[in-house]
């Protein structure tokens, strides 16, 4: 047989029912921080993530599912959010009719990474991003949704990692430093970090290589180079989150793997998480509009959320919250002549927004109680022969065992939800 795709997954009705959850909380969550929802394709022109992620990234070097259309056309599967939501807000002219947008999205994400636990080929994000607000409360209040989503979820053992780039000067300033610092320990580097030297120096710092780290560790300090402004900004972004966050840490190593990042960056991570223990980031991308072709530049900030990371978090610290995804009520025929009688009533109790369940197997009638334990359902509903010639059904709670017999015209008003 064909097999999937390695790094993709099949989510089985048993696993559905927490990822509807945590949609549930991200759609109930943005709209209470005035976000709304925007859609947009998953594959774009090459050159809308080539050109926003940087040429210097692993996700643009390493990692992206391109391929040529028919028509010859460079495409590319999104491996984030941010550039295709960039492009369609210039694309549809958004920002002329209202000045700041708070736009949030979810859905498939595809990155050619060598699979492992937490890592996919196709993973999933909610993603959310301010628009037009260059002030520090705009980063407060997107970093504040990301944790109320998070603590929403279910999760309590996590860390907020915070840094800041500083504006453009203060990155070119600190550039021309730290690769001198990098040039001095050279030899000591992984082959990658040597290259990356040349052409990226700023991901050096965030290398995993033990060598790369142990160098990394003695490396000057974004922070030491700050302006005024951009010191000012991250004070700010600070002081309104402190409260409100339990476990903030500030690490001047953080730069994440996008180039589009300055002032802002954060990562929330778990430590049951392992190796890839980071489970959502994000941070400001000033530059980004005009990189992609926008007239003016608008200023934004925003994250993404890994919702596989998310859920494996929770599963991993035993946080997953309960779900009960069982029917409410089973209906169980004792003559499968009355099949037809069995559909009827289940979509009448339908209609009153229950969960109804029949067997459509034509099973015996002790095998369809056992389904109906099993099933988790609150009421069963017995339609037996003599009964049913005078209207009548029964129907038993199933926990606390009591019955009673029904009109079957009434059947529908019946309150399964006691
Ligand atoms: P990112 O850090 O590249 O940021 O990805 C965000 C999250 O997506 C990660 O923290 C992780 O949970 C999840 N993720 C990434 N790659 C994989 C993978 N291969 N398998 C499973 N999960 C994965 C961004 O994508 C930025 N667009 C975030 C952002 C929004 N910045 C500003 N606005």
């Amino acid at each position: 047989m064909i097999k999937s795709i390695r790094g993709t997954k099949d989510y089985l009705p048993d696993s559905t029912p927490i990822w509807r959850f945590v949609e549930d909380v991200f759609r109930k969550t943005s709209s209470e921080y005035g976000y709304g929802e925007l859609r947009f394709p998953i594959f774009e022109k090459t050159g809308v993530f080539s050109r926003s992620i940087g040429e210097e990234t692993d996700i643009v070097n390493k990692e992206m599912y391109t391929f040529y259309d028919r028509s010859g056309e460079s495409i590319t599967l999104r491996p984030e959010g941010t550039a295709g939501l960039v492009r369609s807000v210039i694309e549809n002219s958004l920002h002329k009719s209202s000045p700041l947008m708070k736009l949030w999205y979810s859905g498939p994400f595809f990155r050619y990474e060598r699979p492992q636990k937490g890592r996919l080929r196709q993973f999933h994000q909610y993603g959310a991003e301010c628009v037009g607000s260059p002030n520090p409360e705009s980063d407060a209040e997107n970093i504040l949704l990301a944790n109320d989503i998070i603590k929403r979820a279910g999760l309590k053992d996590y860390n907020l990692i915070l840094n800041t780039l500083g504006s453009d000067k203060v990155r070119t300033d600190y550039k021309i430093d730290l690769m001198k610092f990098l040039d001095s320990v050279k030899d000591k580097l992984s082959k990658d970090s040597q290259r990356r030297l040349e052409t990226n120096p700023l991901r050096v710092l965030d290398s995993k290589a033990p060598e790369d780290k142990e160098q990394i560790e003695k490396a000057p300090s974004i922070l030491d180079y700050l302006d005024v402004q951009s010191s000012e900004h991250f004070e700010t972004v600070k002081e309104l989150i402190s409260g409100e966050i339990d476990n903030l840490a500030i690490n001047p190593l953080l730069v994440r793997g996008l180039d589009y990042y300055c002032h802002t960056v954060f990562e929330f991570q778990s430590s049951a998480l392992g190796a890839q223990d980071s489970f959502g980031g994000g941070g400001r991308y000033d530059g980004l509009f005009q990189r992609l072709g926008g007239k003016e530049d608008l200023p934004a900030v925003g994250f993404a959320l890994g919702v596989e990371r998310l859920l494996l978090a929770l599963e991993k610290t035993n946080q997953t919250p309960k779900l009960d995804d069982s029917p409410d009520v089973f209906v169980i025929v004792t003559n499968w002549d009355n099949a037809g009688v069995a559909l009827k009533s289940a979509t009448a109790i339908r209609r009153n927004n229950y969960k109804v369940v029949f067997d459509l197997t034509r099973k015996s009638v002790k095998a369809q109680f056992r389904q109906a334990g099993k099933s988790g359902a609150k009421y069963a509903i017995v339609l037996g022969d003599e009964e049913l010639k005078e209207g009548k059904a029964t129907v038993k709670n199933m926990s606390e065992g009591e019955q009673s017999e029904i009109n079957l015209d009434k059947i529908a008003e019946f309150n399964f939800g006691a």
